[in-house]
């Protein structure tokens, strides 16, 4: 069994990560500040706040046979790790925002990146994301022998707080007419987290590098939304479809943020939604049915306060007024 280093590892993705190399019984150190919550039973904790010059100095002189890195939003993170930590191979997390074109769908690995930026930090906003995801990837296949990159798509399951999937299945369960795009056909992409970090353990283990878009097959709102009002929606749940130009004149958002419909993309951003994630499917990316990931969302959004301050979706008296009335 090897010694895994998780960047990250008290929440979701990184969580989810060291939680499956506990499991397979790898010796698993996780590195965060621990304000997210606890490492998986099993795990150790090295307190350390990336952000603080010299924060992996703790980890000088010892040496790993695997790190996953799920910085976020910081090159400065990504540079010092790779400075500090002696380990045989790297992955690092990236995402499916470094793309220059995110409106053609079926594009691969080589498509056109943005720009890179060699910054983020607690001060930048959400625009530097995939720009400085960019310069960071640039880093880690400079700076390690064995990189492997994986650009995530929308990671869905237990343990997400984005509400970018979850509302859906929240949703249904708790039925009567609900608010849906009537865009059937529009590309949707989505991840189970237990899936990505299966997959980021077993080719850590077998040392698999490259670039890959990590995410599910290629499918559809309307099919995605079929299957999770199939697997949790109450009996009485009518969907009730909105034309996008209906939605927007009401000032409901696509994807996320206040007043939005999650998974429902503008024109503009449908090929985030549809990249081609076959090699990643060939290179061992296995994802399970969108059902057991809507189950899996809807008991996380039971441990949830429920007056919790949303990351997507409609609020019930903003839905209301949308409806027709009187409700179908
Ligand atoms: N969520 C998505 O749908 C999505 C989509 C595409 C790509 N991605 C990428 O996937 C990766 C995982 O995303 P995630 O949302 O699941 O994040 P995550 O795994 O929850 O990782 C965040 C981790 O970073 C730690 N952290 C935060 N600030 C820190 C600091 N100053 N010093 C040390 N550690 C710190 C957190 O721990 P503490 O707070 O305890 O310090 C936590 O363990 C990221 O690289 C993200 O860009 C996510």
């Amino acid at each position: 069994m090897g010694s895994w280093l998780v960047l990250g590892g008290t929440r979701f993705l990184s969580r989810a990560v060291a939680a499956e190399a506990v499991a397979r019984g790898h010796e698993v150190t996780c590195v965060a500040r621990g304000e997210s919550g606890p490492v998986p039973e099993g795990a150790a904790l090295v307190v350390a706040d990336r952000d603080v010059p010299g924060a992996l100095d703790p980890l000088r002189g010892r040496r790993f046979d695997a790190v996953v890195d799920v910085a976020t939003m910081s090159f400065p993170w990504v540079r010092d790790a790779l400075a500090v930590i002696d380990a045989d191979h790297w992955t690092f997390v990236s995402t499916i925002s470094v793309y220059a074109d995110t409106a053609t769908p079926g594009q691969g690995v080589d498509a056109p990146l943005l720009d890179p930026l060699e910054g983020g930090g607690p001060a930048d906003g959400p625009e530097v994301y995939g720009a400085v995801k960019v310069a960071s990837e640039d880093a880690v296949r400079a700076g390690h022998p064995r990189p492997l990159v994986v650009r995530a798509g929308l990671i869905c399951g237990p343990g997400d707080r984005s509400d970018r999937f979850g509302y859906w299945p929240a949703r249904f369960a708790r039925g009567g007419p609900t608010v849906v795009p009537d865009a059937r056909d529009q590309p949707a992409q989505i991840v189970d987290v237990r899936d990505l970090a299966a997959w980021i353990v077993s080719s850590g283990e077998r040392g698999l590098t490259g670039t890959f878009d990590g995410s599910g097959p290629r499918t559809t709102l309307g099919a995605v939304l079929d299957e999770i009002a199939a697997a949790v929606g109450a009996p009485d749940l009518v969907p009730v479809p909105l034309a996008p130009a209906a939605l927007e004149a009401a000032g409901v958002s696509p994807w996320a943020g206040p007043r939005s419909l999650p998974l429902w993309l503008p024109d503009s951003h449908v090929g985030i939604a549809a990249r081609d994630t076959s090699p990643a499917a060939e290179a061992g990316l296995v994802c399970r049915p969108v059902a057991d990931t809507a189950r899996a969302a809807l008991e996380h959004e039971r441990t949830l306060d429920p007056a919790r301050a949303r990351g997507a979706g409609l609020a019930p008296d903003d839905e209301r007024a949308l409806l027709p009335d009187p409700p179908p």
